[in-house]
């Protein structure tokens, strides 16, 4: 029998052994306690991922929305089924096709460049909040038009908001508190916005404060719910995969040295990074139609979790899906979803992980991880580190 909770100490911990018994041998596992189900192999992610008659996104995707009941909050195109999700997504979307992106390369190399350089001279770095997560924040909310000074802030509240203590089920008391300070802050300078249009370029503020979709205009706080969806989508998953990346190099000198030797193998290694280390656990959806999975039905209203890093880990799927290998051809890889909610910001993430790659092996090649001072988060949602050290000799 097969005792699943997310939110027990190992998991939480990052102990992740368990997804090769449940997809062996209870690939549609029932959770009573949260009314869930919980799928975790690839072909069922996929199904269900695309599958907008039975699933809905409506009631939450995350495990504190579904499992724990946390409020959704105003609503995003993030938590709509068609038809409504494509004319609210279909605002921003043409901003991140991958035409539009690459447009913005030079850009994006001069933003991070900028946070590199001061880094490069001091020997050594902690890479997630010394380097990649500032120019991330930093590259998303130009996106979304906030400045600077206020990504600042919002970095460091998320920071606030993201931290589990030991024992700790869902956000923090703290967490809590920076939320609110954090939606207050953005409130503020939507009504600036407002008050003051900015002209000329077009950001994602301009879009959402212009437009009129099905018939009305956006409230406040629809749109500082949409920056909240678009900052945590382009803030938390990209220093997770780039951390990942250096220490995964790291631990296999081959590919280490392959990728030194060859920097155009480093799209291929950080997308093979997400697919080994996805930083999402799972994403879920609620039943609106009853659904026959397996011998099992699935009722309206129940809860349903996708286990994308056990479906990543499919040998259904992969060959030898426990070795990280930089040469695998993972074009079948569902690393950013399928379907109608795949993510918006796909083109974006694998621009910040190259570009942040490409200069790490330019100009600090012979980097060493400082093993003692990794640090893991400690979440059911999440996986991967809170801290990765490293150290260098120009
Ligand atoms: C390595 C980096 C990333 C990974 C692995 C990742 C993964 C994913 C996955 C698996 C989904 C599908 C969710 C679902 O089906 O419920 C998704 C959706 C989404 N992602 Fe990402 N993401 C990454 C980076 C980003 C970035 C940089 C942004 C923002 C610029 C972003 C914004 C979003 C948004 C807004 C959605 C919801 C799309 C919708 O519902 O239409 N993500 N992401």
């Amino acid at each position: 029998m097969i005792d699943f909770d997310p939110y027990k100490e190992d998991f939480m911990s990052g102990d992740r052994s368990i997804f090769t018994q449940l997809r062996e041998e209870e690939p549609a596992y029932y959770s009573e306690k949260y009314n869930c189900w919980f799928f975790s192999r690839y072909e069922d992610v996929k199904a269900i991922s695309t599958d907008y008659e039975h699933f809905s996104v409506e009631k939450g995707v995350t495990t504190s929305q579904l499992l724990l009941g946390e409020p959704t909050g105003a609503e995003t195109f993030a938590l709509m089924d068609l038809p409504r999700h494509k004319s609210h997504r279909s605002l921003i979307q043409p901003e991140y096709l991958r035409g539009k992106i690459s447009e913005f390369e030079p850009r994006a190399k001069e933003f991070l460049i900028d946070f590199m350089a001061p880094l490069l001279d001091k020997g050594n770095f902690e890479v997630i909040h010394d380097l990649v997560l500032p120019a991330s924040l930093r590259l998303v909310s130009s996106f979304i038009g906030l400045p600077d000074s206020l990504a600042k802030k919002v970095r460091d509240l998320l920071r606030i908001y993201w931290t589990r203590k030991p024992g700790q089920i869902g956000t923090t008391e703290e967490g809590s508190k920076a939320m609110v300070e954090l939606i207050s802050l953005i409130m503020q300078f939507i009504k600036r916005r407002r008050n003051a249009p900015k002209d000329g370029e077009k950001d994602h503020l301009s879009i959402w404060l212009d437009a009129e979709v099905e018939g009305r205009k956006y409230s406040d706080e629809e749109i500082a719910n949409l920056v909240m969806t678009m900052i945590i989508g382009g803030s938390d998953t990209v220093p997770l995969t780039v951390s990942n990346t250096l220490l995964l190099l790291d631990k296999n000198p081959i590919f280490k040295k392959a990728v030194k030797e060859d920097p155009s193998l480093i799209p291929n290694a950080y997308s093979e990074t997400i697919r080994y280390a996805h930083p999402n656990n799972m994403l879920g959806r609620t039943v609106i139609k009853d659904r026959k999975f397996y011998d099992k039905t699935l009722k309206v209203g129940d809860k349903v979790m996708m286990l994308f890093a056990s479906a990543l880990r499919d040998p259904r799927v992969f060959k030898k899906p426990d070795q990280y290998n930089i040469y695998r051809d993972i074009s079948s890889a569902i690393t950013f979803g399928i379907g109608i909610h795949k993510c918006v910001g796909e083109h974006l993430a694998r621009l910040e992980g190259r570009v942040i790659l490409e200069n790490i092996f330019k100009n600090i090649p012979n980097y060493q991880v400082n093993y003692d001072g990794i640090k893991y988060l400690y979440s059911e949602f999440v996986k991967g580190h809170s801290a990765v050290p490293i150290f260098f000799n120009n």
